[in-house]
Formats: structure tokens, sequence, C-alpha cells
């Protein structure tokens, strides 16, 4: 086995073109694929930017060692790029046109059989977790990766361009609300103190503008312990910034060229001006904050029409619009075909999304309609909601009463599912929008309290500042906050506010959110004494660097565009994170397990 000593690469081979025809080349690579004919082997050396084919003579002293290659070695080729043959050209390859004749070959490192394919895409995702280092070699991540540091390094110059400094802030730090639970970590030096890892770095950023920073962006790891889904992580990264002496249109205005910027450079595409919708629009329209607008499929409300008609005669429509709920509809196009069995199935998904169940309504041949409705309503009226909904004989319609929330939900959800189902999204379409005007607050029924939407660092719209420092709780329900979120395809990519920025606006908020005057100070005193000291008038907005990639590469899963993420369940496969720690470290940290805590340790201990 060799190692590099005289040898220096000169190309990637995945680079190699015609162009290079005639030119001695030194590559350095992975054997991909080797075929051996016995007189000539012939393998694809791969690198990260491709493959190129390399044929090699084993019976020559030079190229020897070829006839000991195997999958997975690491070798280096010392060679002539010639034209491949007329008839053996691979148009699928970037370098199919030609091969590298090679006069040297070295083998630098062996490779013992990898556990699955790279190119296999049926392996199941718990193997190529584990072998993350391997799964990592294949085409697919590589792209991935190269486009998340493309998006980065774009972002990077755009924002250096207009005049935005990147400053680096703690990852040990203090508890940064954004609505998940915090990770803590123990202090050694100052026992029974923890640390908590930014859930932003939202507070860090604002009084950057305290300092008079003015412009501040950072690509900042952010570390939230919440349920998991395909698009989260526990730890991801935002494209994090902060401008002073600003409104809600200069950071909109920015995000947007930002945007046209890098759907340009990264997809060649031309993103037009982008829609607003307000929140309640979107809520109403689309059941939900995050509208996937690359389908049409809107819901439609049904309470006039009830109302109008003297109440429906069916106690859940009725009950929901007397105690102030909705009724409200989807037209499903071509839904007359839909089976029993599909209806459960749409009402179960309508039941796990909180409302209480879902009426169907299709048309008979003679004209009448068919729902589970029909025992309570009377034909008329259930044909003109049927009407109402725009649906005809072949469609079906969806109906949903329930209070505001949960009606929406559900309905968005059905929205999507049928979307899906009907494959009604046109999957190669990019439809965003910037959603506005949200409310500050809502209610929260389990902690009995008005809790931020955002976070509580947001900014009501001007005309409620007098309402908030007064603490008038009638007006709760009304505040508008100066938040958007930036939209596409169903996902939120990203969002921000204008923030307050005098102190006695966030003391009200506090104070509404329900903290003690001791909680605030030993949470936020150092926030609230910042802002005593002239606190320019500022905003930003964060979005979100992993589903930006995401959508960037049409993947579905967030861990798709991570080097190394965790699973749903917040662990690493490969290295077996989270894992016990010896009981010297817990002392060293001042932590004592808890008695369940030793319990499940044991109950693992004993299953291995
Ligand atoms: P927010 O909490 O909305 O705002 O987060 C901003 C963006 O970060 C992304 N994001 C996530 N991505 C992957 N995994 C997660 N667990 C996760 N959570 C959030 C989303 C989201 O839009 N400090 C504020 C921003 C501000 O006000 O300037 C904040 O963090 O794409
Ligand atoms: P029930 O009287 O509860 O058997 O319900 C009769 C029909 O109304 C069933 O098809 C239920 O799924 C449906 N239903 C029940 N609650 C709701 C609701 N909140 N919204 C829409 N449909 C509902």
């Amino acid at each position: 086995m060799k190692f590099v000593k005289d040898l220096k690469r000169t190309e990637y081979s995945g680079n190699l073109t015609a162009q290079h025809i005639g030119n001695k080349v030194v590559l350095m690579g992975w054997v991909n694929t080797r075929r051996d004919h016995g007189s000539l082997v012939f393998i694809d050396l791969r690198d990260r930017e491709g493959l190129v084919q390399v044929v090699l003579d084993p019976n020559k002293a030079e190229t020897s060692t070829a006839k000991d290659f195997r999958s997975e070695y690491v070798v280096a080729i010392e060679g002539t790029v010639r034209a491949r043959p007329e008839g053996m050209k691979n148009t699928k390859l970037k370098t199919g046109a030609v091969e590298v004749e090679a006069l040297r070959c070295e083998i630098l490192n062996t490779a013992v059989t990898i556990p699955f394919q790279l190119d296999d895409e049926s392996v199941n995702e718990t193997l190529r977790l584990k072998y993350r280092y391997l799964d990592l070699r294949s085409p697919r991540l590589q792209n991935n990766l190269m486009m998340r540091h493309k998006v980065a390094r774009l972002v990077r110059e755009f924002l250096s361009d207009n005049g935005f400094l990147e400053v680096e802030t703690p990852i040990l730090f203090k508890s940064t609300p954004e609505g998940a639970r915090d990770y803590l970590v123990p202090s050694r030096v100052n026992p029974g103190n923890f640390y908590a890892l930014p859930q932003s770095p939202q507070i860090l950023k604002q009084l950057l503008m305290v300092s008079g920073y003015d412009r501040y962006f950072q690509i900042a790891r952010c570390f939230r312990d919440e349920d998991l889904r395909a698009d989260r992580q526990p730890e991801f990264s935002q494209i994090d910034m902060e401008m002073s002496f600003i409104d809600v249109e200069d950071i909109l205005d920015l995000n947007e060229k930002m945007l046209r910027l890098i759907w340009k450079e990264v997809k060649d595409l031309d993103v037009p001006k982008l829609r607003r919708m307000s929140y309640f629009e979107a809520m109403n329209r689309f059941g939900c904050d995050k509208p996937d607008l690359r389908f049409a499929l809107e819901i439609c409300d049904l309470s006039e029409n009830i109302n109008g008609s003297g109440g429906s005669g069916f106690k859940v429509f009725d009950d929901a619009l007397s105690r102030g709920g909705i009724v409200r509809g989807l037209n499903i196009p071509g839904g007359a075909s839909f089976s029993r069995g599909q209806f459960d199935k749409l009402t179960d998904i309508a039941k796990k999304n909180g409302a209480k169940g879902l009426v169907w309504m299709k048309q008979d041949a003679d004209g009448s309609i068919n729902s589970p409705a029909s025992k309570f309503i009377t034909p008329e009226k259930l044909k003109a909601l049927f009407v109402k909904l725009g649906c005809t004989a072949n469609d079906c319609a969806l109906v949903v009463a329930d209070d505001y929330d949960p009606a929406c939900s559900a309905l968005s959800a059905l929205r999507l599912h049928i979307g899906r189902e009907l494959k009604l999204i046109d999957h190669s379409k990019y439809e965003f929008l910037w959603v506005v005007d949200f409310p500050l607050l809502e209610y929260s029924p389990e902690a009995k309290r008005w809790v931020s939407r955002h976070h509580p660092f947001t900014s009501p719209t001007d005309e409620f500042f007098d309402d908030m420092i007064a603490n008038n709780e009638k007006t709760y329900p009304k505040m508008l906050a100066k938040a958007y979120d930036l939209v596409c395809n169903g996902y939120e990519m990203g969002g921000g506010s204008i923030r307050i920025y005098r102190n006695e606006i966030q003391q009200a908020i506090f104070k509404l959110l329900g903290m003690t005057e001791e909680e605030t100070k030993s949470k936020f005193g150092f926030f609230l004494d910042a802002l005593k000291y002239g606190t320019p008038p500022h905003g930003g907005i964060a979005w979100g660097m992993d589903r930006l990639v995401m959508l960037l590469t049409q993947t579905d899963a967030i861990r798709e565009v991570i080097a190394f993420p965790k699973t749903a369940k917040a662990t690493c496969l490969m290295s077996d994170a989270p894992s016990p720690v010896s009981r010297d470290q817990l002392v060293e940290v001042g932590v004592r397990l808890s008695v369940q805590a030793e319990k499940a340790l044991e109950d693992v201990k004993d299953m291995i």
C-alpha cells in the first residue's frame, strides 16, 4: 500500500470532459464499480464531483495492483484522458464521452465490504443513519450538501453586500423562549446551575441592536426540545438577521430580494413579487397560516346559509354556530366516486386534527343528497349547502362544524390530504407568500393564560401600545402583531417581527404572560435593563436554513439536507448519542439521576 507522496491530484474525476482529451491527469477517489475482463480492468472512479471510467491493464507492472481493486478501495490513478470509442459513449454520465487510460495506479487504502450499495434507494433509513458517513458518499446527499453550501455562501455575500455584519453569539446561554423546551447543560464550576442552549439568538441579536451594530446576521445553530416531525430537528440552523431603524416593509423588501437571488442562482427561476395574505384570510381560505398555494381547493363558509335559513336542524351544526364556532366545508372535485371506506378515513383525519366529526355529502342519481346528516337536515337544506359549496353531481362535500381553531385545522388537514391523494399539487412549482397581521396573543386553555403567538419580544401594532401598558385584558384578543412569516409550498420557511423596544411595553407583556416580577427579573432582568439604555426601533427575521434547502432540493425529509441528523426520537444512530455517562461525571457536574431515569437505564441494559 502506498501513500500520497510523489502523486498530486490534478483533477476531480467527475469534472473530466472532452476538453481534457490528451491530457495527463492524476485522479484520486473511490472504486465505485469494477469489471474485470482479465486482460483489462474497468473501474468507475468516484469522487465528490462524480464518476469517470478508468481502463487499467493488470498485466503491466505499473498498473498490476488493479487486479486487487475492490469496491470502495481508495486509489490513485495517473493516466491519459482519451475519447471513448464510438458506440461506447455514456450520455447519462457527465464524463460519458471520455475515459482514462491508466499509466500507473496505487492503492491508498482498502475497504471492507460496505453494508449497503450507495445507490440502492430501498435500503432502510435506520441502516443508512447508522452508517451515515457511507450514505454521505451517495451523490444524492453530496448534491444536497453542496447546494446547502451554495445557499450559505449566497446568503453571506448578499447580506454582507447589504451592510450586515456576521456576529457569533453564545451557545451556552440562558433560556431564549421560542415556545419549545430548553436543552440544559449543567455547570461544573457553578454547581446546581445550568446553561440553556439557545432556541434562537433572539435576545442576543436584539442586544446587538442596543449596542449599535445596526445590521446583524448569523447562520445560527438553534436547539429546541420539541416533538419532531419530518421538517423539524432538535438542532437546526437559522439564517438569522436583525436591523435597526426600519419597519416591516424594509424587512420584507430585503428578504424578497434575497429570496429572488437564491432561486435565480440555485434554480434559475425568476420569483415574481410575493403575494401577501393576512393571518385570518389564510385561515379562512385554507385553514392554516402556512397555506400550500400550489393548488386551489378553498374552504367555503356555510354559517350565513345556515343562519339565514333559520338553522339547519342538525344539532352539531346549530350548536357550533350558537357558541361562536363555524360550519365550513370543501368541495372535492370528482369526490362522488369516494367509497364509504374513504369517507371513514377522511373522518379519521378530521378527528385526529381536532374536529369532533365530519359530514360528507354526495348526490344520488335522482338528484337527492346522500349524507350521514340526511337524518337530521331536510333534503332542501342539505341540497342548498351542497350547492353553496359549489358541488355538482361528480363532486362530494366535506363539512366540519366546530370552534374556529379545531374546525380550521381539520379542514386544512383534509385539504392537504385530498390535494396529495387526487394529485392536485404541481410539484414543479414554488408558491411563496408573506403571511402578515398575526394576532399577538392566543389563549391557552391548558395553561389558562394568554401566550405569545410568536415570541414575547414581538411588538403589537402601534394602536395597542396604550392598552398593553394599561394591561387592558379586553383588548388582548384583538391585538395584532407586527409579525410576518415567509411561506413556501405549505412550509413556514421563515418568520420574524418588529420588536418591542420600549422597556415599559416589554414589562407589560411579561406581566400579561403571567410572569411574576421575580420571575421576570431572574429570567430577563438583564434584557429589560438593556432596553433602558437607548434602544433603537428594530426588527428582524430568521429563515429555517434546513427547510430552505429542503425546498430547493425538493426533498420531504429535513434529514436529507443535514450532514449528521437526529432521528424522530432525537437520537444519533451512528454515535448512539445521547448516551449514559459515568457516575463520576455526574458527581462532577452536581447532577443525580431520578429513580425513573435510573430505572429506564436499567431496563435498556436488560434488553441488551
Ligand atoms: P421561529 O421560531 O419562527 O422564529 O423560527 C424561524 C424559522 O426556523 C425554522 N425552524 C425550524 N427548522 C427546523 N427544525 C425546527 N425544530 C425548527 N423550528 C423552527 C422555521 C422557522 O420559520 N427568533 C425568531 C425569529 C425572529 O423573530 O427574528 C424565531 O426563531 O423555518
Ligand atoms: P353523531 O350524531 O355524533 O353520530 O354524528 C352524525 C354525523 O355528524 C356523523 O357523520 C359525524 O361524523 C358527524 N359529525 C359529528 N360531529 C361533527 C362536527 N363537529 N362537524 C362535522 N360533522 C360532525
